[in-house]
């Protein structure tokens, strides 16, 4: 259930360039799971007056805490990213239909591909993975090294592949320059990030099972307002989905790419 709080926050820290680390605790966390977000109210002035919207990127229910990981670029993002320990922050969650982590058996193999601030909630999901009996596989892309962020903290979930624009980190091109290189096995794939990666995605294993999660710009984040609006495949009844109340996970071939 989608419910408003006002959380702690319980740490703050820059993990990469312009990159945000902010851990909050309280009841909500109970709700979480893989791939769904939070709306935050990045002030309690009218200005900005929109919510962010951000992914759950880790969570521990036995200390009612999450972390969500953020690039600190626009006005929202930059006001959220000056709040220090003790102080409280509005929050609208968790909002939507997350990564169905029972779709890969135990034994068999995930593979999870991120690019940029996609990345954050294949954290929380490969953990969850890794609790079911599932090997994971992360085929990360950022534009350059020091944007990257959780190396240690996706090394100790499985193997992880790097691919950056200009070759700073791991291979140099694209998540697509990594799957041919590497050739990874694997039975059912997860993705975040950028639309031209998941379109790639979609295009390179067309006949593996695939779940897709689509960051599109967002209004009120609870299905009222349209604003994430995305049209689907003609192999879908509906003509479009709302990212927010719909997503904003959806199986491969639902949303058109
Ligand atoms: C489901 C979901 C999960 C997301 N998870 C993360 C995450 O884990 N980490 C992260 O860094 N970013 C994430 N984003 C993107 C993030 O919401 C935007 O980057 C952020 O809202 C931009 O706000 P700003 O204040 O920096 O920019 P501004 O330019 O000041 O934002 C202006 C308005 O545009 C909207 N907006 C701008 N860019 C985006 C965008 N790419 N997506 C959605 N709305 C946008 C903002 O919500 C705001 O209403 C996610 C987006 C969605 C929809
Ligand atoms: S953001 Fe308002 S309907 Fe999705």
């Amino acid at each position: 259930m989608i419910r408003q709080e006002k959380m702690t926050v319980v740490a703050q820290a820059e993990i990469a360039t312009n990159i945000f680390e902010l851990t909050l605790q309280g009841e909500l966390v109970q709700d979480m799971t893989p791939g769904q977000f939070v709306h935050v109210k990045v002030s309690d002035s009218f200005e900005p007056l929109l919510r962010r919207p951000i992914s759950i990127a880790d969570v521990d229910k036995e200390k009612n805490e999450f972390t969500m990981i953020y690039r600190a670029e626009g006005r929202g993002s930059q006001v959220l990213a000056t709040n220090r320990e003790g102080q409280l922050v509005d929050v609208l969650g968790p909002i939507g239909n997350g990564f169905p982590v029972e779709a890969v058996e135990p034994g068999q193999t995930a593979l999870l591909v991120g690019g940029g601030i996609g990345v954050p909630p294949l954290h929380e999901l490969s953990k969850q993975l890794n609790a079911h009996g599932v090997k994971t596989i992360h085929v990360l892309g950022f534009q350059t090294a020091d944007v990257a962020f959780y190396d240690e903290q996706f090394a100790s979930l499985g193997e992880t592949f790097y691919a950056t624009v200009d070759g700073s980190k791991g291979i140099k091109g694209f998540v697509t320059t990594v799957f041919d290189e590497v050739k990874p096995e694997f039975d059912v794939f997860y993705s975040c990030g950028p639309l031209p990666m998941l379109r790639a995605l979609e295009q390179y294993y067309p006949d593996k099972e695939g779940y897709l999660s689509f960051e599109e710009r967002m209004g009120c984040g609870i299905g009222a307002c349209f604003a994430c609006v995305c049209k689907t495949t003609d192999a879908v009844e509906k003509d479009y989905v709302k990212v927010c109340s719909d997503g904003p996970v959806f199986p491969k071939g639902v949303v058109a790419l």
